[in-house]
């Protein structure tokens, strides 16, 4: 959206959109949030919504609908085969990206399980990518592929001003293309919105220069679009060379690059669903029967209709400058705002949330007791807010049982589109300055029950001292009893 322009000139970010339906929220007493916490082994994933605040653990399938989206329900068409829900989403998407065939699936996992069955066809296959995705990578490394993070040196440091910090390293890129040997590369992932590394985006250009690359060498290339909606707000903002283009036109020029492109549209279309989109008549056959078995038939799979309408209303909203800018415009307030406070946030900001660097918040915890979880649970205790650990937790253990310390070791205070107010970002950043002058009084965590695989989802934790209860202590002394 253009800026709106304040009298007093401050620069405050505005809503283009206003609250039609709402629901309650319930802030319970830091005394009770502290059992609460204990009753979800100190994991946030593990924490009932009821019990929660400000739920900022993600966007995924929680962005506000609009009413033309709730409208959309009503024209769902119930079909086991041939629904025509379906219909309309895949023309669409064909207008939008200019791809013809589509392959439903329930989200974006799914697309990624079955990329991963079709081309990590045997052990050891490489898949590069600027950076990995937990859900993708979990795919690939369960048969035995492995991923190779490419993303510019510039991405995994917290402060910067570099405008596009998801970009692929070139070089690095054609050295490893070329040591692996094409015929080992399964294929190119470019994730749109880099969501692990704090949601910095990739720009048009390195995008071209990577899928150029890859076409010299015979390599699939596959975008991960979940986060496009972002990245193509920075694309027109930042990048100078697109500034002049509508944001159709940076969605269809992004998608020419690629051979296929998938989606979480639990992010993507702000509903909850995903689709592959695939270029080549034959690449989609070859997919085609992993469909309906692992989804559902090739006209929902395993999405409600009702859902596949909302979704295609919107990717018509994504095209809307004002929809998409609210999610980066109002992250921009909340890190500007922390990072003049002194607090190591990832600038600038980017895209799904406000992340904030728990390695340099809590050098006091080593990264084997996951500062970021515990960084995590400090923020629900003291405000009822729930972040999303991104950090060492996050991480599988190496094959030899040891710790894979994460690069990043980030907390997200994720924005999901058009769901909180400013006055609700000015509490988050009040009890972050809290946390951030208290930080001294928060330790590690270490697990009870620790699970194989995507451990931070189920795994139960505990306190390596009894840090949260003197953090609440600390907490009540400041704001009373019943905040
Ligand atoms: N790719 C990206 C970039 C994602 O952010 C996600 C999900 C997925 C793929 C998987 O999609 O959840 O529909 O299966 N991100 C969520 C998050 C989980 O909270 O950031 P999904």
């Amino acid at each position: 959206m253009p800026e709106i322009k304040f009298y007093n000139r401050k620069p405050v970010p505005v809503e283009m959109h206003k609250v039609k339906i709402v629901q309650k929220l319930h802030l319970l007493p830091a005394e009770e949030r502290l059992q609460k916490m204990k009753e979800a082994g100190y994991n946030s994933f593990q924490l009932h919504n009821i019990d929660i605040f400000m739920d900022m653990l993600t966007d995924s399938g929680v962005n506000a609908m609009s009413d033309l989206q709730q409208a959309a329900f009503l024209r769902a068409d119930d079909a086991y085969a041939g629904s025509e829900s379906f219909y309309r989403m895949q023309r669409k998407l064909q207008e939008l990206f200019g791809i013809d065939y589509c392959l439903p699936a329930h989200q974006g996992r799914a697309c990624e399980n079955v990329l991963a069955l079709r081309f990590v066809d045997r052990p050891g296959k490489v898949v590069i990518m600027n950076y990995h995705f937990t859900t993708a990578k979990a795919h690939i490394t369960r048969l035995g592929g492995r991923v190779e993070e490419l993303v510019i040196d510039a991405g995994l440091e917290t402060e910067s001003d570099l405008p596009f910090k998801g970009n692929i390293d070139l070089e690095k890129l054609e050295a490893c293309i070329k040591e692996e040997t094409p015929e080992n590369v399964a294929y190119l992932r470019l994730e749109t919105g880099t969501n692990l590394i704090g949601g910095q985006p990739i720009s048009y250009e390195n995008m071209k220069a990577a899928t150029e690359i890859c076409k010299k060498y015979g390599i699939i290339t596959v975008m991960d679009a979940s986060l496009l909606q972002d990245n193509l707000y920075f694309i027109k903002t930042r990048e100078e060379s697109m500034k002049d283009k509508s944001i159709e036109e940076i969605t269809r020029m992004c998608a020419d690059l690629f051979d296929i492109v998938y989606f979480s549209g639990r992010k993507f279309g702000f509903a909850r669903g995903g689709a592959i989109l695939v270029r080549d008549e034959d690449m989609f056959h070859s997919m085609e029967d992993m469909i309906p078995m692992f989804e559902g038939f090739l006209t929902y799979g395993g999405m409600s209709v009702k859902e596949i309408e909302a979704m295609t209303v919107g990717f018509d909203e994504t095209m809307d400058m004002d929809v998409i800018s609210q999610g980066p415009q109002f992250i921009k307030y909340v890190v500007d705002e922390l990072h003049e406070y002194g607090i190591p946030v990832i600038t600038p900001g980017g895209g799904l949330g406000a992340h904030i660097d728990a390695r340099q918040m809590l050098p006091h915890v080593p990264q084997e007791e996951y500062p970021a979880g515990a960084l995590t649970c400090a923020m629900y205790l003291c405000g009822g807010i729930r972040p999303m650990e991104r950090g060492t937790l996050s991480e599988e253990r190496n094959p030899d049982g040891s710790e894979r310390i994460a690069s990043m070791e980030l907390i997200r205070l994720a924005l999901p589109r058009r769901v909180f107010t400013l006055s609700q970002c000015e509490y988050v950043i009040d009890r972050v300055k809290w946390v951030w002058d208290h930080r001294d009084l928060i330790g590690g965590l270490r697990f009870v029950h620790e699970p194989k695989t995507l451990r931070f989802f189920t795994g139960r934790l505990e306190p390596t001292s009894d840090w949260p209860r003197k953090l609440v202590d600390a907490f009540k002394a400041d704001f009373g009893e019943d905040q």
